[in-house]
C-alpha cells in the first residue's frame, strides 16, 4: 500500500462563528494527484489555506509523514489563479526570486525548461501572455522541491487551448517529478482528466470521494464524461434521487 502524505483528521474551521468546514477527514498518499471540487463558497480555498499552514484550523489537526503541520508548511508551495509575479524581476529572477547563487540559477535554468520557458529567461513578466505567467509561477514554486504542490484553480483565468496546454503540462511535471498535487478547480471535468482522486466538498463536508482508474493521457471523452456527469450530480444534489 502507498504511504499517507497527508492525514487530515477532523478538520473544523470557523470564521466569524460560521461554520465553514465541519468534520473534514481524508488521506493523500505520497504521489496522488487529488482534485478538489465543490461549489463557489464551499470551503476550497479555507481548506488549501490550512493545508499550506497559511492559517490554523480551528479543531482538528493536519498531518504531513505523521507530523503535525503547525504554522508554515516549509514542505508545501502553493500556487493561485493570479500569478503573484514581481514586475521588477526578470523571468529567471522571478524564479530564484534574486538568488545568484550559480546552482539556484543552474536550478531555475531548468525549471524553465521543463515549463517550457527556456528562451523567456531575461523577459519580464509584463512581456509575457497569461499562460506563459502561470508557468514562470509554476517554476517557482517547484524551487524548493515541495512535496507537496497546492493549485487554487490556478488556470481559471486563461482561454480553453491555454488552459488544456497547461493541463497536459501540470501532469508531465506531476509524473516527472514525483510531487503530490491537490487542485482545487470547479471544473469538474478537468478534474477527471487529471486526478487519481476526486474530492467533493459540500455542505462544510467531504461529501463524496472517488478513484478515478482511467489511464493517462485521457483523450476517452466518454469515459472523462461518464464520471464527470456522476460528480456533477453529487454537487447538486441529485445523486439521491437517481439512487431512489
Ligand atoms: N478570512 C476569512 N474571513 C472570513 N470568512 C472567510 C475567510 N475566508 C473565507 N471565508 C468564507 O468562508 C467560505 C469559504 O470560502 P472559500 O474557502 O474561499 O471557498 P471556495 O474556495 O470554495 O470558493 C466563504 O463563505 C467565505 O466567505
Ligand atoms: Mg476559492
Amino acid at each position: 500500500m502507498q504511504k499517507n502524505l497527508i492525514e487530515v483528521r477532523h478538520i473544523q474551521k470557523v470564521y466569524n462563528e460560521r461554520l465553514v468546514l465541519n468534520n473534514i477527514d481524508f488521506t493523500i498518499a505520497a504521489g496522488d494527484f487529488v482534485a478538489l471540487v465543490g461549489m463557489s463558497g464551499g470551503g476550497k480555498s479555507t481548506l488549501l489555506r490550512l493545508l499550506a499552514g497559511l492559517e490554523a484550523p480551528t479543531s482538528g489537526e493536519i498531518l504531513q509523514n505523521d507530523v503535525a503541520v503547525t504554522g508554515l508548511n516549509t514542505k508545501c508551495r502553493v500556487m493561485f489563479q493570479e500569478d503573484r509575479l514581481l514586475p521588477w524581476f526578470n523571468v529567471l529572477k522571478n524564479v530564484t526570486l534574486g538568488d545568484k547563487q550559480p546552482e539556484q540559477i543552474a536550478k531555475a535554468t531548468e525549471l524553465l525548461d521543463l515549463v517550457e520557458l527556456a528562451d523567456f529567461s531575461a523577459a519580464y513578466p509584463q512581456s509575457l501572455s497569461g499562460g506563459q505567467k502561470q508557468r514562470v509561477a509554476l517554476a517557482r514554486a517547484l524551487m524548493a522541491d515541495p512535496e507537496l504542490l497546492l493549485l487554487d484553480e490556478p488556470l481559471g483565468a486563461l482561454d480553453a487551448l491555454t488552459r488544456q496546454k497547461m493541463q497536459k503540462l501540470i501532469l508531465k511535471i506531476w509524473q516527472k517529478r514525483q510531487v503530490t498535487i491537490v487542485l482545487v478547480t470547479h471544473d469538474v471535468t478537468e478534474a477527471v482528466r487529471m486526478a487519481t482522486k476526486v474530492l467533493v466538498i459540500k455542505d462544510q463536508k467531504i461529501a463524496w470521494q472517488t478513484a478515478i482508474d482511467l489511464t493517462y493521457p485521457r483523450k476517452n471523452l466518454v469515459e472523462v464524461d461518464q464520471a464527470a456527469q456522476q460528480i456533477t450530480q453529487v454537487i447538486l444534489d441529485e445523486h439521491q434521487e437517481k439512487e431512489a
